[in-house]
């Protein structure tokens, strides 16, 4: 956790992340993963059938595909490690140590795929006739085949963080690859890719003009036939991921699905899943049975409302892994799982290099209380933003906020709201944070994180003053690094 600050008063971290990444995932998976070898398949049966319309057809997609992919699709698959290397710079720096060589394949392997799909769209006229047109529909088999492993590396990084499974006691790059969500998650997303490049298809199908009509009819079964064909299995994958979703995460889920505010609104979202699943199945048996009889809008709209399922799917999976970032060993906030109880008897600040307090006194209480939320609610929350504290606070104590029940709520935050780490600190340092939310409900005040207000330099003449009282506790192991690294710098 000891990292200057970067925070976002008013979107909030998590949404900065979160837009980003769902973006990522909603073309990702229908536009990446899964259409590639649909689109080779069309471009196969097109040879097989000596019918040039198909192949263009699939020539057509692949631009499209290669447009999006390569710049919005490049621009955030990159955003996703920018930002939360921004928010949550410890997670990321544990999870780099531990997959380190996935990461390495992943970024061979991401570069490999780039340029394959520059080569399959480039040679595509070219490579038209013969055997080189068998070579051109082996670079679309290469191509699907890295698209889909790029998606394989990066899933096993987002089970780990769901849960670590024997990693713990094994601690090597494999035991932590194969953790107990990796398979099933890894079945899920790549069957929900290949339903949902389905739904691309259809809606670039309901862009041929209706002159073209028979290409419409021919192309509309064909594609219905993949999607209804993926479908029973994405079902299957879905039930084997569930089985392997921890309990307590599965409680979640309700939140997940909605803010508290529209808890009451989950059984009609349940349903509208169903609805668009159904809704789905039944384009794709009257395209398959009957594709004359399917109006252009059904052949669009699907595509949106499967986006839509995905990036919800997205956020609730991101929201159940509270409140940890990395499952029981680390929480959102950063604080190491064992370390808590060592920060709930001596206290934070002191063992927070960025933090301009070490010990909290009645002059510097409220700058001391603000580092307190910075330090161990800000990932999560805003002062008055998305899901700010302040409106929180309000909603809980209406306009009376009694500091004895405020700070009684801190101490237990996590019994009562298992979504939400325990609050790292001692006694005082909680009640140093009430005092610092009661005078924030009364002057509202943005915080600026450190992209904007500058990275405080760690050792200030106050905390040297300090040192000799930290000493007192230096002989807990987590004290030690920063008093060592102060000692180190003093040299200079
Ligand atoms: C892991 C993320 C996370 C962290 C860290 C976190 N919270 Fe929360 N907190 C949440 C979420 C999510 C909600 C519920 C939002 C909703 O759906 O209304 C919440 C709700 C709350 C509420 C309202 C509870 C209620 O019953 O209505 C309060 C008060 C609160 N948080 C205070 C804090 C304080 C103080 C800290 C820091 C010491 C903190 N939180 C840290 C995620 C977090």
């Amino acid at each position: 956790m000891d990292f200057p600050i970067f925070h976002l008063d008013g979107m909030g971290n998590r949404m900065l992340i979160a837009v980003i990444a769902i973006i990522h995932v909603m073309i990702n998976h229908p536009l990446a993963v899964g259409i590639y070898p649909l689109i080779t398949l069309l471009e196969w049966r097109g040879r097989k059938l000596g019918d040039e319309r198909l192949d263009q057809f699939a020539k057509r997609i692949t631009f499209v595909v290669f447009i999006i992919t390569t710049s919005l699709g490049a621009l955030t698959g990159v955003g996703i490690w920018f930002s939360t290397s921004l928010v949550a710079p410890f997670a990321i720096g544990s999870l780099i140590r531990v997959f380190f060589w996935a990461w390495f394949a992943e970024w061979i392997v991401f570069i490999t795929e780039v340029m394959l799909i520059l080569l399959y769209y480039m040679t595509w006229d070219r490579w038209n006739e013969g055997r080189a047109k068998s070579w051109h529909i082996g670079l679309g088999v290469t191509l699907s085949l890295m698209s889909w492993a790029t998606m394989a590396i990066i899933v096993a990084i987002l089970g780990f963080m769901m849960s670590v499974g024997s990693w713990e006691q094994g601690s090597d790059l494999l035991t932590a690859v194969l953790n107990p969500i990796y398979l099933p998650q890894l079945a899920f997303r790549t069957t929900l890719a290949l339903a949902t490049a389905g739904l691309f298809a259809w809606f670039m199908i309901g862009l041929i003009p209706k002159s073209q009509q028979d290409l419409r009819v021919q192309v509309t079964r064909f594609v219905s036939a993949w999607t209804l064909f993926w479908m029973p299995f994405w079902g299957l994958a879905a039930w084997w991921y569930m089985s392997v979703v921890p309990d307590a995460m599965k409680g979640l889920i309700p939140l997940g699905m909605m803010t508290q505010k529209f808890i009451t609104w989950q059984d009609a979202l349940l349903w509208a899943s169903v609805g668009v699943i159904s809704f789905i199945g039944i384009v794709a048996l009257t395209g398959l049975l009957k594709p004359r009889w399917v109006p252009r809008a059904a052949l669009l709209i699907p595509f949106f409302l499967g986006i839509a399922l995905l990036g919800h799917f997205e956020r609730v999976r991101e929201f159940i892994r509270k409140p940890y970032v990395i499952a029981g060993f680390m929480y959102s906030n950063g604080v190491r799982v064992d370390e808590v109880e060592f920060y709930r008897q001596h206290g934070i600040l002191p063992y927070s290099s960025f933090s301009s307090v070490t010990k909290v006194t009645e002059e510097n209480k409220l700058a001391a209380g603000k580092d307190l939320f910075v330090i161990s609610c800000s990932r999560c929350h805003t002062t008055n933003g998305m899901n700010g504290i302040d409106a929180k606070l309000t909603k809980l104590y209406g306009e009376q906020w009694d500091p004895a029940q405020m700070n009684s709520f801190v101490r237990g935050m996590h019994l009562s709201h298992p979504y939400m780490p325990p609050f790292p600190g001692n006694e005082q340092e909680s009640e140093t944070l009430v005092a610092y939310l009661i005078d924030l409900h009364e002057n509202p005040a943005v915080i600026a994180g450190a992209q904007v207000a500058g990275i405080p330099h760690p050792i200030g003449v106050a905390r040297e003053e300090e040192q000799s009282e930290r000493l007192d506790g230096g002989s807990v192991a987590a004290g030690l690094p920063v008093i060592e690294k102060q000692a180190e710098r003093n040299l200079d």
